[in-house]
């Protein structure tokens, strides 16, 4: 087990959470005030492996590079090495840029936007017990064209199809896979797809037409892709529903705090209710607030005189003096929503490209 390698995909654009990924990688945006990058990295780590390569996006790769460090901080011996992936030119392709890293050892691939409920330690063990060429995991999805779908029969996989118009299958590949040096070569036999990459969907077929050993695993537990904004927020859901309550921050005599709360070194809670489960950064302030279950308030964040709930607000974003209760909703860093004192009375906005608003 422990000469496998980790091999963490943080190369895509991030297209369907803008505006937040055209300042931010989206694999650094926060689950429960975390970087969703970390949790992969940690589930590596956890499953003993230290090695870990990170492909990145030229563009956006210098910020992953500076949060997550050379990887000391998620243990003694891990080791992160990075890797440019040049074009966005598919996930096999990311594979091959990482040739020289990978050498001739087995590897955990992990998308770095998926989450996997109970890491994958288990995992590794079954791959090494029974050592087949590749092992991909699975979960039934209400939405298979979205992804990549596997058919099975009798237990084996017979096909493997990327983004099907007509699934014959609700069988979605989760982000996570399990390869040996093989996939390499796959990679190297096969054509870009329709939309010009090279799929490690059509590759991991390559090796089931090869008649290599291709391991299906069926995912029990909750797997999350978070590259929508509705999926970003059930992960932080879930991710919240685990934590344990820790409030280390200033919380005054006419606050309540209820439940699985977590609040940082820092933060002051005043003339508040605050439900959990909830996390609150370090040095955010509540005023004058409500903040319900499954919130996420970032580092340095004003809630003031509002309610808040199942929301993410990144770090410093300030929500002041409004009526209507905020739910469902992610804020970016420094963006500010706050009742206007001015008349006449108006809706005033200074919002970035593709920005979303919903008024009540
Ligand atoms: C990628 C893979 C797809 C897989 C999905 C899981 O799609 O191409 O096969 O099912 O990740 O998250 P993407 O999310 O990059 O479109």
């Amino acid at each position: 087990m422990a000469d496998l390698k980790g091999l963490i995909l943080s190369g895509g654009r991030g297209t369907r959470l803008r505006p937040i990924t055209y300042t931010s990688a989206k694999q650094l945006v926060p689950v429960a005030n975390r970087p969703v990058l970390f949790y992969g990295i940690e589930a590596m780590v956890e499953a003993g492996i230290t090695e870990i390569g990170i492909i990145l996006n030229p563009e956006t790769g210098g910020e992953i590079r500076k949060v997550a460090g050379d990887g000391s901080q998620f243990g003694e011996g891990v080791r992160i090495t990075y890797i440019d992936q040049s074009s966005p030119a598919g996930l096999a392709h990311a594979v091959l840029t990482a040739e020289e890293f990978l050498g001739d050892s087995s590897f955990v691939m992990y998308l770095g936007d998926n989450l996997l409920q109970g890491g994958i330690q288990e995992l590794v063990a079954e791959f090494t017990q029974n050592a087949p060429d590749a092992m991909i995991l699975l979960q039934p999805v209400d939405d298979p064209k979205s992804y990549g779908v596997a058919e099975l029969h009798e237990g084996r996989v017979t096909r493997l199809v990327e983004k099907p118009a007509e699934p014959q299958s609700d069988l979605a590949l989760v982000g996570v896979y399990l390869f040996t040096k093989r996939i390499l070569e796959a990679a190297k036999a096969i054509e870009p797809s329709a939309r010009g990459e090279l799929e490690i969907t059509d590759a991991i077929q390559w090796q089931v037409d090869q008649g290599d050993r291709v391991e299906p695993h069926v995912v029990h537990g909750w797997w999350k892709d978070t590259g929508k904004l509705a999926d970003m927020l059930e992960a932080n859901r879930l991710i919240l529903d685990v934590v344990e309550r820790r409030v280390e921050g200033h919380v005054d005599a006419d606050s309540q705090i209820d439940g699985r709360v977590v609040i940082e070194e820092g933060a002051r809670i005043e003339r508040s209710v605050v439900r959990g489960p909830v996390v609150i950064g370090k040095d955010a302030r509540i005023t004058d607030s409500y903040v319900g279950p499954y919130s996420a308030i970032a580092t340095g964040a004003v809630v003031e005189r509002s309610e808040v709930e199942h929301s993410i607000l990144l770090e410093r974003a300030q929500l002041i003096g409004l009526e209507g209760r905020i739910e469902s909703s992610l804020l970016g860093r420094n963006v500010v929503v706050r009742r206007g004192e001015r008349t006449p009375r108006a809706y005033r906005f200074m919002v970035g490209d593709d920005a979303e608003i919903e008024i009540l």
